[in-house]
């Protein structure tokens, strides 16, 4: 089993400026998170909420029963030390994904405070940074 865990906003893929964030919709992501596992033979839950203590709470749930994630923190990822903190109890590789490229963005999404407790970082492909993840995630998984 790997958690998909995104953040605030992601609800609204495709309508949610797509210039920057593409025009396929949240199901599109769910589906595309879905076909992909299923190739690595892999199981995905992906999630999504706009709520800081229920992602918290997703992280703890992960970290007690050692299940991998690929994690949108979304706009947490540029100020939430609560998610940083979750984060860093993890017990399996957690991926830190993004959709656009923060660095080429607003000064404000340079800085990450949840990069350096993940295992890494993809960010800038679209929803392929997912594809990306979950192929980075099995293969540790699988050779560990
Ligand atoms: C994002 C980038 C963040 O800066 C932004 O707040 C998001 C989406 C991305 O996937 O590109 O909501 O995480």
């Amino acid at each position: 089993m790997i958690y998909v865990l995104n953040g605030p906003n992601l609800r609204r893929l495709g309508t949610r400026e797509p210039d920057v964030y593409g025009a396929d919709s949240y199901d599109d992501l769910v589906e595309l998170c879905e076909a992909t596992a299923r190739e690595l033979g892999a199981e995905v839950s992906v999630r999504q909420t706009d709520d800081e203590a229920t992602l918290v709470g997703w992280l703890h749930e992960a970290a007690d029963n050692r299940i991998p994630v690929v994690l949108n923190p979304a706009a947490f990822t540029h100020y939430s030390y609560a998610l940083r903190d979750a984060i860093s109890q993890r017990t399996a590789p957690l991926v830190e994904v993004h959709i656009s490229n923060p660095a080429a963005r607003e000064e404000f999404r340079h800085n990450s405070v949840v990069a350096a407790v993940a295992t890494g970082t993809i960010a800038g492909f679209g929803l392929h940074s997912y594809v990306l993840a979950l192929h980075a995630i099995t293969d540790m998984t699988q050779s560990s």
